[in-house]
């Protein structure tokens, strides 16, 4: 809990925590993060894309490892838990299995993954899209909004992106990822449990819709001769929101509009809002998209305006293997809690390194089910459980 709010510390935002992939906010998360993996008893540094990777050795140095962690990154305005948790969680572990100088058949990797939300550059899961091998090269041209590509941004953060591809992993290498994270909603806390096993993580698919009509003069525009964008781009927000509402599997969220030039007097010429749409299945969520595509673009027919709908990341739903699930099962049980599966409705780096290796999720309660928010809040005691099941995981574990 200490160490969240030490990480917590480090943020863009007085008074808050926005700590977004290769801001110097990152660059003081990372270092105090490589120290404590020291002190964990791990070889620790940052690699090509920016992630913290720890490696604790098995009983003879090489083996292949399970490979734990989660992301040091925040969305605006973040909790103090969603990713850090788990980062923290997984060196603990490995300072127990330290401290009494275990060495397991295996080796242990701990990852702190620089960008998984992707707030900054809008394309998410950097780090473990670059471990897993699934980083297209053509991703680091993407911009950040003052324009720096996530290229020249890894530059700048003293890291050389042609060493990208030194850091993907093969098969074989990974025995499997295993991540615990807050749950980020309410179940558990209605069933009174500490911590639960995860089935699957839902699907997402993200767009960027933007909206050319007319800028003009507020006062002399007659209302029937307008192509206002932001009009445009309310009725699409609804759109969106009556897309989500269909399907009770369904989520649809219209989470950043912009509209331009951005004054009180003048009819908005140009908006840019995006979309992002979530569902447990893929077949479910590719509808969803096509039908906000149509939708968008009824719309902005109607309204004489230009529209141009690009389409930013999709990734599908991953499912946890059935083998890692029993056996976070068996850690569950171990500890004394009743197990309780339930399927992941936020995206994890698991969403990427699946192609890597079969994954796994523990979920720690969190209060509320609140989170991506200031009030996101979890229990010392369930941090505790959450890492003490991790532990017990780890040392049963099975490859
Ligand atoms: C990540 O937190 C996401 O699900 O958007
Ligand atoms: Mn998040
Ligand atoms: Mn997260």
């Amino acid at each position: 809990m200490q160490r969240c709010e030490a990480l917590a510390r480090h943020s863009e935002l007085p008074g808050g925590l926005t700590r977004v992939f290769l801001s110097p906010e990152n660059r003081a998360a990372n270092e105090l993060v490589i120290g404590w993996m020291r002190e964990a008893g791990m070889e620790a540094k940052l690699d090509a894309i920016g992630n913290v990777a720890g490696r604790y050795e098995g009983n003879r140095p090489g083996l292949p490892c399970l490979m734990l962690g989660s992301h040091l990154d925040t969305v605006r305005n973040a909790g103090k838990y969603d990713g850090m948790l788990g980062v923290v969680s997984a060196i603990e572990c490995v300072a127990a299995l330290s401290s009494r100088k275990a060495r397991l058949p295996f080796a242990l990797e701990v990852i702190g993954f620089g960008d998984e939300e992707g707030v900054r550059f809008g394309t998410t899961m950097l780090g473990s899209r670059a471990v897993a091998g699934g980083l297209d090269p053509a991703v680091l041209k993407t911009k950040d909004a003052k324009g720096a590509s996530i290229e020249q941004a890894l530059r700048e953060f003293g890291l050389q992106p042609e060493q990208i591809p030194a850091i993907t992993r093969k098969r074989g290498e990974v025995l499997a990822y295993a991540e615990l994270h807050i749950e980020q909603g309410p179940v558990l806390e209605a069933e009174g449990l500490p911590v639960g096993v995860v089935t699957a993580i839902n699907g997402f698919s993200r767009l960027r819709v933007t909206l050319s009509g007319m800028a003009g003069h507020a006062g002399t525009v007659p209302m029937g001769l307008r192509r206002d964008a932001l009009a445009a781009a309310a009725e699409c927000v609804l759109a969106v929101e009556r897309i989500g509402r269909s399907e009770p599997e369904l989520v649809a969220t219209v989470g950043k509009i912009e509209a331009l030039p951005g004054a009180i007097n003048v009819i908005p010429g140009d908006v840019m809002f995006t979309i992002d749409i979530r569902a447990p299945k893929d077949s479910l969520r590719n509808d969803a998209v096509m039908t906000a595509e149509s939708e968008v673009r009824k719309i902005s027919e109607k309204r004489k305006i230009r529209c141009d709908i690009e389409h930013l990341q999709s990734l599908g739903v991953a499912a946890c293997a059935p083998r890692l699930i029993a056996q976070l099962e068996r850690a569950v049980g171990a500890k004394g809690i009743r197990v309780r599966r339930l399927p992941s409705g936020a995206g994890h780096d698991g969403m990427a390194l699946k192609d890597l290796a079969d994954i796994c999720m523990l979920f720690v309660r969190c209060k509320d089910g609140i989170s991506h928010n200031p009030a996101e809040s979890i229990t010392a005691a369930d941090a505790g459980a959450g890492a003490a099941v991790l532990l017990e995981f780890i040392e049963k574990f099975q490859p």
